[in-house]
């Protein structure tokens, strides 16, 4: 494949805690580099602040959603591709999902609220995959905290290294721009100007002097802390970024376009293109000439006429071309790439074609599920697309009889959807519904309503935990299974799953059964997550 399409390509989420400004940065983003024209084109799900009902009412507009959750633009030579991530944490698996996608992240923090939970969640998930992370101290046009109190904090909380590229002058009603360390730059603001166009008036090399006359106290503030970190911070090291270890951080504000061009820079110039991922088989790398994909996210359309979803796939190696033949290697089936949605909006030409780093949408009946990979036709998984094991579970149960065929069917679409986890118990019983958080089961509930036609009744299960049970040696696990068999059950993607009350019933398990293995993460379909038959 072409090295440059590849080198060029620059795939990122951004994440923050509900209103930190990650929907305001995001339509910056794209308003920046002319993917839109309108502001207000971007709707942020925002359903942290909604009932649960306000949410579902969102949801049901997910047709928007389906084409904003991608977005892909250009930028200088790059070309960028801009994942959405859900903002309630009760969609973090979700959330979790995309950020395998991706190959750098933004981290918005709200200037006067510092570190949130969400984003500590999120950074963790981030360092553990080496995820690298330009953070943008967002709000700077409000009273927000000590600078030199954020960077600590950063530090403290998310366990990365703070390397600052700008510094703020002022803030507030007193917030006059930032310094540019890097380059001895001062890029003023000033409140409500539209900076769109680069129109932001710079300085560079500004004498003490004349800064202090131009700009007061804030500037004299600012060199101190400058000089204060300077002295504290490491220098910037491409190679730490890279393994996720150090963070540029720069400040600004979102919402006045201040400090979103920096982003976009950094970006560029120091987030990596797409490189090598692994799978059970073998690591793929990006410039084989043949096409691999992951599916990371399935979205159902919210048409219910075709009642079809949409497979979102990271292309991970190769160049994709609509029409081509593709396995999924799954089962084993071939079908072909006919009916394709890609996300550049600028250009025509290549809308037809992906390589590494971009996002392809297909729309299917349930031949794509979540986890999928897809290949030429080498037998290959990608790994790394978690399944947590849930923290709550639900029994559910149709109320007219009538309709039990149409609840085993569409829970199996939501489950390999992944919008919940489902359990079949082997031994008889009801279905048993698990989530990471409550909002899921009621949007489960709505959505059976709504879409399926089939009205259900939920109620706490007697389980608290499940582990996926995994053995090198198949005819063990059958015998374990066996013997546990009223606490075995199946979930969407048919691995067998140990349920339990109380994490003592594991430990007498796992005691008792040496050999197996008792998974709280499931990174994929495929072998050794497979029917103990
Ligand atoms: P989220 O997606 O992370 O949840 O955050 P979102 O962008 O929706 O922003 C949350 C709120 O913060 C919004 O205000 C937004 O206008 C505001 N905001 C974002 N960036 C900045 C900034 O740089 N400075 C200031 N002062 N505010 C900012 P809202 O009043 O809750 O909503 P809206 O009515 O403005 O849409």
């Amino acid at each position: 494949m072409s090295v440059s399409e590849l080198k060029r390509r620059r795939t990122f989420a951004v994440i923050s805690h509900p209103d930190a400004g990650k929907t305001t940065l995001t339509e910056k983003l794209l308003l920046f580099s002319g993917a839109i024209q309108i502001a207000g084109t971007v709707k942020g799900r925002k359903s942290n602040r909604y009932a649960t009902s306000d949410w579902m009412e969102i949801e049901k507009q997910r047709g928007i959603s389906v084409a904003s959750s991608v977005m892909q633009f250009e930028y200088g030579d790059c070309v960028i591709n801009l994942l959405d991530t859900p903002g309630h944490e009760d969609f973090s698996e979700d959330t979790y999902r995309v950020l395998t996608a991706v190959d750098a992240a933004v981290m918005v923090i709200d200037g006067a609220n510092g570190v949130e939970a969400q984003t500590l969640k999120l950074l963790e998930v981030c360092r553990s995959r080496k995820t690298p992370i330009v953070t943008f101290i967002n709000k700077l046009d409000r009273e927000v905290r000590e600078p030199l109190d954020l960077l600590d904090e950063i530090e403290q909380h998310l366990g990365v290294s703070a390397v600052p590229f700008t510094w703020p002058i002022g803030m507030g009603k007193e917030f006059q721009g930032v310094y540019d360390i890097q380059n001895d730059q001062v890029r003023v603001f000033r409140a409500g100007q539209d900076t769109l166009g680069g129109a932001v008036e710079t300085i560079q090399a500004l004498g003490d002097e004349e800064g202090e006359r131009r700009f007061g106290h804030a500037w004299v503030r600012a060199k101190e802390e400058i000089d204060l970190i300077t002295g504290a911070t490491p220098t910037f090291d491409r190679d730490e970024f890279l393994a996720g270890q150090q963070s540029p951080v720069l400040f600004g504000s979102a919402i006045n376009n201040f400090g979103v061009k920096e982003i976009l820079d950094a970006l560029v110039d120091l987030a990596p293109p797409p490189s090598a991922r692994l799978t059970v088989q073998r690591p793929v790398q990006p410039d084989e000439p043949k096409f691999t994909g992951v599916v990371f996210k399935v979205q159902a359309n919210m048409d219910l006429a075709h009642r079809d979803r949409v497979a979102f796939i990271r292309v991970c190696s190769g160049r994709f071309e609509r029409g081509m033949a593709l396995k999924v290697t799954r089962n084993n089936k071939t079908f072909r790439a006919n009916n394709v949605v890609t996300f550049l909006s600028q250009r025509r030409e290549t809308v037809s074609e992906a390589y590494a780093g971009d996002i392809i949408g297909i729309p299917n009946h349930g031949t794509l599920s979540l986890g999928d990979t897809l290949t030429e036709g080498e037998q290959l998984q990608f790994v790394g697309l978690p399944f947590f094991a849930p923290e709550i579970f639900q029994t559910v149960e149709v109320v007219d009889p009538m309709r039990s065929k149409q609840l085993g069917e569409a829970l199996k679409q939501l489950g390999e959807e992944g919008a919940i986890q489902v359990f079949k118990p082997v031994v008889g019983g009801l279905t048993i519904l698990g989530a990471v958080g409550q909002l899921q089961f009621e949007v489960v509930s709505h959505r059976l309503s709504t879409e399926y036609k089939v009205d259900v009744r939920m109620a706490p299960a007697r389980y608290r935990m499940s582990r996926w049970v995994t053995c090198d040696d198949a005819a063990e696990l059958r015998r374990f299974c066996d013997s546990y068999s009223p606490r075995i059950a199946y979930d969407a993607a048919d691995a067998p799953t140990y349920l339990a009350s109380h994490i003592s019933e594991i430990e007498v398990a796992q005691k008792a059964w040496p050999k197996i293995v008792f998974n709280e993460l499931r990174e994929h379909s495929g072998a050794p997550f497979r029917k103990a038959m």
